[in-house]
């Protein structure tokens, strides 16, 4: 069985895509196999690993619209070994408007994701609450929602809260106990000392509800994006580099717990 995960903020430029892609290629480097669903029109998690639009034949906007439609049969390789995407183009946008026609719409991606065989997926959303996002929250076992460290970051974080609640049918209390979301700090920078403290005050609530991991801002990962790869293959040494495989550790324990697993063989492969 799958494990799946939303990545998703309605804001824009949280660093849900910068997350999917190296966590997922973390992931896949360690020897699990993992897909990463592109449900953004603008297709940056599928540009962000190579693949460019000319070479897709069917993405995530027929998934969306054709019944029936299977994600293997778009799910495309990647560079890397093990790690495969369902590639998503600006066609995604139009058929997210067709999905409000479709019976049980917001079910459909859930329906698209069973019998797969992959250990992790991971869902980047678009930034916003529209029928692409409920679809994958509706999909999902998992929530992990990127914050940029800025005044205005946890803004709409409420509303998140709200929909993920109103979707998995849980109460608040069941939200906050059970392992169903976890908010990540990225863009991380200790030079900001007023505004740092100011939203982990504003965190504390959602102390438990946080990651360990921070991810620091650092001008690699941009980098790694405009060269259309990973981290770990543009600069393993970059603190970029780091943060994400301690993510990627944290996000590991967070599974086992859940799964009531012991710790993992080593890794197959190992990130270069
Ligand atoms: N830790 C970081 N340090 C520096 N730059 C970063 C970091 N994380 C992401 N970025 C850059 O910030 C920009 C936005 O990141 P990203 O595309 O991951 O956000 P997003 O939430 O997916 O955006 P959108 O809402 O548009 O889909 C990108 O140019 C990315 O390269
Ligand atoms: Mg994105």
């Amino acid at each position: 069985m799958s494990y799946v995960t939303a990545v998703l903020n309605q804001k824009g430029g949280t660093g849900k895509t910068t997350t999917t892609v190296n966590l997922g290629a973390a992931l896949a480097y360690q020897g699990y196999r993992t897909l990463l669903v592109d449900l953004d029109p603008q297709g940056h998690t599928t540009i962000g690993l190579g693949i460019e639009p000319e070479a897709i034949r069917e993405s995530m906007a027929e998934v969306m619209t054709v019944p029936k439609k299977r994600i293997q049969e778009v799910a495309m390789n990647t560079y890397i070994l093990g790690l495969d995407v369902a590639p998503a183009t600006i066609h995604l946008a139009r058929a997210a408007e067709q999905v409000y026609t479709r019976v049980f719409r917001e079910a459909i991606l859930a329906q698209a994701l069973t019998g797969l065989d992959y250990e992790f997926i991971f869902i980047d959303c678009p930034p916003s609450l529209g029928v692409l996002t409920t679809n994958s929250l509706y999909a999902c076992d998992f929530i992990l929602i990127p914050c940029q460290i800025s005044r205005y970051s946890l803004d709409g974080l409420a509303d998140l809260l709200t929909t993920i609640d109103s979707i998995k049918n849980l109460g608040v209390e069941e939200l906050f106990q059970e392992n169903i979301f976890r908010i990540l700090l990225t863009m991380f920078d200790k030079r900001n000392r007023v505004t740092n403290e100011y939203i982990l005050e504003q965190l504390k609530p959602y102390g438990d509800k946080t990651f360990n991991t921070k991810v620091m801002k650092n001008e690699a990962l941009n980098q790694a994006q405009i060269a259309q790869k990973a981290i770990f293959d543009f600069d393993p040494r970059s603190s970029g580099a780091q943060d994400y495989l301690h993510l990627t550790t944290e996000f590991l324990e967070i599974w086992r717990k859940r799964n009531s697993l012991p710790a993992s063989p080593p890794s197959l492969q190992s990130c270069r």
